[in-house]
């Protein structure tokens, strides 16, 4: 894949709005390396769904200032986007049909934030429980302001690109139901601007931490991660939690809920295997431990590819910067005409507007007030006559 292909196509698939291509948004916060929970949950049906829409990947580093906001956190945006840019392509998103975007460099979202956040009442986002988990697992005592306001956030990302269809994971649904709501609150308050994204949910139940948790997750330190050696996988898998009634391979165990199990059925590619080991299991005539070699065996198998993509396309030097400054600026320029849509729709440039005509010193009647891009200190007509040329 040459570099030439990548700087072609993100700008050749041209705007225009109305019922365009179908648009699908999704992404993450950039906390760390993709994992197999993240995979099964999300990666997947991102990379099944890519090419049959015009897709955007948000790096969503101000959803991560809702709980993590140090310096430290923040000077590590720029090592794990690439990290999770890299872990995306690795796994099978085609950079020529993937808009990765950064989304503190597109200030306008927080505008966007701003102005649907009149559009939803505090005990409705009290209701939603990945927010109090959300807290908790942060370590906080008390809701934060902004992660309260997390799924309008969200919302403002997935509206901000006028997005029709949005695939994540359980923890995110309601999050997406919360934008769902306030694209038609906007739509029949003013009037409609936005599609109602469709919630694309992953087809397969959550993956269970390697410790037999609910959810693998990287702060729980449960996590496979995709770019974890084999070795490192082979010791993660030997040590997972099992059936914690069998203690000893001639005691039958029970394969469902079962976390290796669980684990085979997403990855091991060999379902005759799978299918004889469980057998055996249930009739007690097999060891934990070969159940557990030969997963970490299939894992190895599954994993082998996807880390051989992703050191290819690491050797690519300047690849993710390419892919996320292009990305970048092509979603800033659908978030400004967004914005200049919502400010239209609802009237809000009216009363500047009109100031405008009637002020007593030399304007430009026919420039809109709020145009993208205004410098603040801009000092005369003619600037912001330039400026207005970016609005078309
Ligand atoms: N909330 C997502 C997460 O759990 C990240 C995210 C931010 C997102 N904005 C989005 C997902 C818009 C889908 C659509 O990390």
């Amino acid at each position: 894949m040459s570099r030439q292909t990548l700087t072609a196509t993100p700008t050749a698939a041209g705007p225009g709005p109305g019922p365009a291509a179908p648009r699908m948004l999704t992404g993450d916060r950039p906390t760390g390396r993709l994992h197999l929970g993240h995979y099964v949950g999300s990666l997947a049906n991102r990379v099944r769904l890519h090419k049959q829409y015009e897709s955007f990947f948000i790096v969503a580093d101000l959803h991560m200032l809702t709980t993590k906001n140090s310096g430290q956190d923040i000077a590590a945006v720029h090592r794990n986007a690439t990290g999770m840019v890299l872990d995306s392509l690795a796994v099978g998103l085609d950079p020529a049909h993937s808009v990765f975007f950064l989304q503190s460099a597109v200030p306008e979202v927080a505008e966007i934030n701003l102005l649907l956040s009149s559009l939803v009442t505090v005990p409705r986002l009290e209701r939603i429980p990945s927010l109090k988990e959300m807290a908790r697992d942060a370590g906080k005592q008390e809701m934060p302001f902004a992660l309260l306001g997390y799924p309008v956030l969200q919302a403002a990302d997935i509206l901000a690109v006028k997005a029709t269809a949005v695939p994540v994971g359980r923890d995110n649904a309601a999050h997406v139901e919360v934008a769902r709501e306030i694209a038609r609150r906007f739509n029949r308050r003013y009037r409609p601007v936005f599609p109602v994204p469709a919630l694309i949910h992953g087809d397969v139940p959550s993956l269970p931490g390697t410790d037999g948790q609910a959810k693998m997750s990287k702060s729980l330190g449960n996590a496979i991660y995709l770019a974890d050696p084999p070795q490192e996988v082979r010791r993660k898998v030997m040590r997972m939690y099992t059936d914690p009634a069998r203690t000893g391979p001639g005691v039958p165990g029970t394969v469902e809920g079962n976390p290796v199990f669980a684990y085979h059925a997403a990855f091991n590619d060999r379902p005759a295997e799978v299918a004889d080991l469980a057998e055996r299991y249930r009739a007690g005539k097999v060891g934990d431990a070969e159940v557990k070699e030969k997963l970490a065996d299939a894992i190895n198998r599954f994993l082998a590819p996807i880390q051989e993509r992703r050191a290819a396309f690491a050797a690519d030097e300047g690849l993710v910067a390419d892919l996320i400054v292009t990305g970048t600026e092509r979603t800033r320029r659908e978030v400004q005409r967004t914005v200049a849509d919502m400010r239209d729709a609802m009237g809000l440039t009216a009363a500047f507007t009109e100031f405008q005509r009637h002020a007593r010193r030399p304007h430009a009647p026919d420039v809109a007030p709020h145009a993208p891009d205004v410098a603040p200190d801009a000092p005369d007509v003619s600037d912001r006559c330039e400026v207005d040329q970016h609005r078309t």
